[in-house]
């Protein structure tokens, strides 16, 4: 028999996010989906999350905006978009008509605007849930300035969650020496759930001009590289809280969704490895699928969290009373 491969993000609460499986997309790696949904079968996925989207369309930042690295890229798109209005008003009622929930990223310059564009997203058909992008390392303000600080973290999440029924999920930025900190904070406002990791800072350098690859010289590094970094930081925040974790970060195989699984994430995104295999979400569905038959695993919640180490037993059942 198939295994069970149903998920469920926000236990408890309000609007429930349950996943038919646990493969997602990535952010800013699947655009609005519309483009995939031509190429294959997008229900069978378990969401699809959008493109961060900021109150106002934006241009992003100067080319080159990527550069290749060994085992992964730098980005440096600086979240261009069409804006929240067009993904209102013309893409969710397309997403109303998909199976597969759809979940918003949202990017904004301050507190209040993230707090702005939940009210504006809550109870629009064809959204699931928010995706708090506190987490972008290309842009100048908001984004991983306002991630990297776990007060205005949580006072971003506090901000949309008073504002929306929906359920949101907080995305994680690897570029703190805490991460869990992060995760606490946002927790006591109300996340529902997280997904670690963002995007890494790196650097690449043009030899002939002698400049940084990147306008911005930095980026944010994605990819097979980030892995582990990804899985370590996913086995540190699963441990921490106790809402669900989504991992992301290098994932290109079922057994790295396995991995991600084992160490504690509830569901995993699909990113960079959709730029050279567009199927790359569904590939990783089926390799999970496969693996779970193979080990004769009938439900996947069977394998989350556990490569986790054992929680401490209470003092008084070592005595024995
Ligand atoms: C080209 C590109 C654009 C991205 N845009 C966004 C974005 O708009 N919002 C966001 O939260 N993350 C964005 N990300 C980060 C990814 O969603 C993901 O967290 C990261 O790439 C790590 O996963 P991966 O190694 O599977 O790509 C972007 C990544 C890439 C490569």
């Amino acid at each position: 028999m198939a295994p069970n491969l149903s998920v469920d993000l926000a236990p408890g609460h309000k609007t429930g996010l349950v996943l038919p499986n646990p493969v997602m997309t990535a952010s800013g790696t699947f655009s609005w989906g519309f483009e995939f949904a031509k190429q294959f079968d997008i229900n069978r996925l378990g969401a699809v999350v959008s493109k961060g989207v900021t109150p106002l369309p934006r241009a992003g930042n100067q080319q080159p905006r990527v550069a290749e690295t060994p085992g992964g890229m730098l980005n440096s798109i600086g979240l261009q978009n069409v804006g929240l209005d067009k993904v209102i008003d013309e893409f969710a009622p397309q997403w109303a008509k998909w199976e597969v929930p759809v979940i918003v990223n949202i990017a904004a310059d301050t507190i209040d605007e993230f707090g702005e564009m939940a009210a504006a997203l809550d109870g629009i058909p064809g959204v699931a849930a928010i995706e708090l992008n506190i987490s972008c390392p290309n842009v100048d303000i908001g984004g991983i300035e306002i991630g990297q600080d776990p007060e205005a973290s949580a006072r971003a999440t506090r901000a949309a969650v008073r504002n929306t029924d929906l359920p949101v999920i907080v995305k994680i930025t690897p570029n703190v020496t805490d991460p869990v900190a992060l995760a606490l904070a946002c927790e006591a406002e109300g996340a529902a759930a997280f997904c670690c990791i963002n995007t890494v800072l790196g650097m690449a350098i043009d030899l002939d001009r002698r400049r940084p690859v990147l306008p911005r010289a930095r980026g944010g590094l994605s990819g097979p590289a980030i892995k582990p970094i990804a899985l370590r930081i996913v086995y540190d925040v699963a441990r921490a809280v106790s809402v669900p974790v989504v991992g992301c970060g290098g994932i290109r195989t079922g057994e790295d969704a396995v991995e991600f699984l084992m160490a504690g994430a509830s569901a995993v995104q699909v990113g960079t490895a959709i730029f050279a295999n567009p199927r790359a979400p569904l590939d990783v569905l089926e390799g999970l699928e496969a693996w779970l038959e193979r080990e004769g695993v009938a439900d996947v919640r069977e394998i989350i969290g556990c490569a986790l180490p054992a929680p401490p037993v209470p003092a008084a059942s070592v005595l024995g009373s």
